[in-house]
């Protein structure tokens, strides 16, 4: 892939200014939203639902890229197809039949994802990889933003770029957790595509800069 493409993660937005921070990615160098739904039960933390989703989606402008750290996802991908999600990411440890999983979000006009938890071995994808848009490998253990990058996340992303080449694939791999401009470059010549960035962007002084930053360093 050519470009490499920047998500900030919503999570770390300041919820009290919503559209505020929504407008500034609308006019940044990002590529996607990233939108983190979590439920309390898969992981332990719960972020928002479905109103907050719907005026994120009337404002954004960009691809929205949906998370969701959600036990039994089946249950909601034609509720998050209506409210306007164009990437629907599943957990791979969440998804009893993955297979059928993944030919519900399509049918439902979205592009398929599965994400991975740091200690789901990307082996696991070998017999589903041709059925995938995007694996997301959680380069932190979902469920908070602001929390230490894992280095063996690299080792990962070689070994399911190993597998897309020998699949013949078009799967692109996004990279979720403590991405910052001093790795994106290191994941990016690892094999990676898109990163989301949650702190990073949003706890920064200068928002803009801090996108423009990753999205410059990324494709360097
Ligand atoms: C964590 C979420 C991430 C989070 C990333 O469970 O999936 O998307 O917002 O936040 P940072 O970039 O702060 O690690
Ligand atoms: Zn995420």
């Amino acid at each position: 892939m050519s470009s490499k493409l920047i998500a900030p993660s919503l999570l770390a937005a300041d919820f009290g200014n919503l559209q505020r921070d929504i407008e500034m990615v609308n006019k940044s160098d990002a590529d996607w939203f990233h939108i983190d739904i979590m439920d309390g039960v898969f992981v332990p933390n719960i972020s928002y639902g479905m109103p907050v989703l719907k005026t994120i989606a009337k404002h954004a402008k960009k691809t929205i890229d949906v998370h969701l750290m959600i036990v039994d996802p089946d249950r909601y991908i034609k509720t998050f197809a209506d409210l306007g999600s164009d990437v629907l990411t599943v957990h791979y440890e969440a998804s009893t039949h993955l297979h059928r999983t993944l030919q519900a979000i399509k049918a439902e006009g979205m592009k398929a994802g599965v994400a991975l938890n740091p200690h789901t071995n990307v082996i696991l994808l070998e017999d589903t990889i041709m059925d995938i848009d995007l694996v997301l490998i959680m380069s932190v253990n979902p469920g908070f933003g602001g929390q230490s990058f894992i280095e063996n996340t690299y080792a990962k992303i070689k070994q399911l770029k190993e597998l897309i080449i020998r699949k013949g694939a078009s799967t692109i791999i996004e990279i979720d957790g403590g991405v910052t401009t001093a790795n994106i470059k290191a994941l990016a010549d690892t094999g990676a595509d898109a990163f989301v960035a949650g702190s990073f962007v949003f706890k920064s002084s200068n928002q803009l800069k801090a996108i423009k930053d990753l999205k410059a360093v990324a494709n360097s």
